[in-house]
């Protein structure tokens, strides 16, 4: 049994946790900076990259002291090293590699999108490869066959917004402040989703990338016409959101025979996101998981986690190992026109 210190800090949530290869957490601790960014309607990366400065030494201090373990005492530090807001990765991952130099335990350099991708399996003992995955957050929205630790084949991407960053524009159209998705959630409870008509950016097209820049315009029309309730332009926002997804995951399900259908990232914690997902995966006879809803919006349990599954595979990272900005989890994938332009 691997005990793994995770730390996460490439966005706005600064995070620690101590997870063990047989899927324990033995302690985990999330600080958000949302009150440090709304001000500004969006995450501002020197806050987010200062705020991490001041959090994490107390996160980390605080995981070790609940689940009484010394530093040393752990088999590795993983730290996220990408993609995300550069200055903020750095904060977690040099802090990652002070604890390395200091225990003499090896660093493990995590993709953060793999963390995302492979969060299903820490709460999941009996989800297996290969799976498909839509991976739904703030900066990113594909669908990937993840076939094993370290091995995905990215088969779509979006070509413009991603669909997290969809929900926090449109809940700032509707003055819901940020973050959105959550928000955006809680008022279309109240609203009518066949209220407002809202495209679906390429639903019908045979390739399955997807797109949402477009439902922002028609968000902002919405709002801007008076004519709708807000509740029934979240509502129908959601729902259009909600249709693209099953539209693309569908032309994706068919090509792949991967026996499971995951849904991970920031947007899977929607309740509307996961009904239809696991409609879906019933329909087409797959296997469906999404992990709990803390889970799914960044935290260091997954960071741990795939450091955990990475450690096992023999995966570490010399002292050495880079902070990016971007780092694709196929490097081989084609280039999409429009795709990428968002971290
Ligand atoms: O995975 P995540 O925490 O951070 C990134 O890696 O980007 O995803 C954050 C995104 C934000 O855009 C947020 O608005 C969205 O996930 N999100 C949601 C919900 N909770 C978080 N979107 C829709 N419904 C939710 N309940
Ligand atoms: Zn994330």
């Amino acid at each position: 049994m691997a005990l793994i210190l995770g730390l996460e800090s490439s966005c706005d949530d600064s995070a620690a946790a101590l997870v063990t290869s047989d899927r324990q957490i033995l302690a985990q601790a999330v600080v958000g900076q949302a009150d440090r960014h709304s001000p500004f309607g969006g995450v501002v990366p020197e806050i987010a990259a200062r705020a991490h400065v001041e959090i994490l030494p107390d996160l980390i201090r605080q995981v070790l002291a609940d689940a009484d373990i010394e530093a040393g005492e752990v088999d590795a530090i993983a730290a996220t090293a990408g993609p995300g807001l550069v200055g903020g990765v750095m904060v977690g991952l040099l802090a990652g590699k002070g604890l390395a130099l200091s225990t003499g335990k090896p660093l493990i350099a995590v993709n953060h999108l793999e963390g995302h991708a492979l969060s299903p399996r820490l709460t999941d003992s009996s989800l297996e490869f290969p799976y498909l995955l839509l991976l739904a957050s703030g900066g990113h929205c594909q669908l990937l066959e993840v076939r094993g630790v370290d091995d995905y084949r990215r088969l779509a991407t979006t070509i413009d917004d991603a669909a997290g960053e969809a929900f926090d524009k449109a809940a700032k159209q509707l003055g819901l402040g940020y973050p959105g998705g959550p928000a955006v959630e809680k008022l279309a409870e109240e609203g009518d989703s066949s209220a407002v008509p809202l495209p679906r950016p390429l639903v019908g097209s045979g390739e399955p990338h997807f797109s949402f820049a477009g439902l922002k315009s028609a968000v902002q029309r919405a709002v801007a016409s008076n004519e709708h309730r807000p509740e029934d332009i979240a509502a129908s926002f959601q729902q259009a959101v909600v249709d693209c997804f099953i539209d693309r995951t569908r032309i994706a399900l068919e090509a792949s025979d991967a026996p499971s259908l995951v849904v991970a990232g920031g947007v899977a914690a929607n309740r509307s996101v996961r009904a239809a997902l696991e409609q879906l995966a019933s329909d087409h006879g797959r296997r469906f998981s999404v992990p709990p809803g803390w889970l799914c919006t960044d935290n260091a349990a997954m960071i741990g986690w795939a450091g955990a599954e990475r450690f096992a595979a023999g995966l570490v990272d010399g002292l050495d190992a880079p902070a990016r900005a971007r780092w694709p989890l196929d490097g081989g994938a084609e280039k999409v026109r429009g795709a990428g332009v968002k971290a």
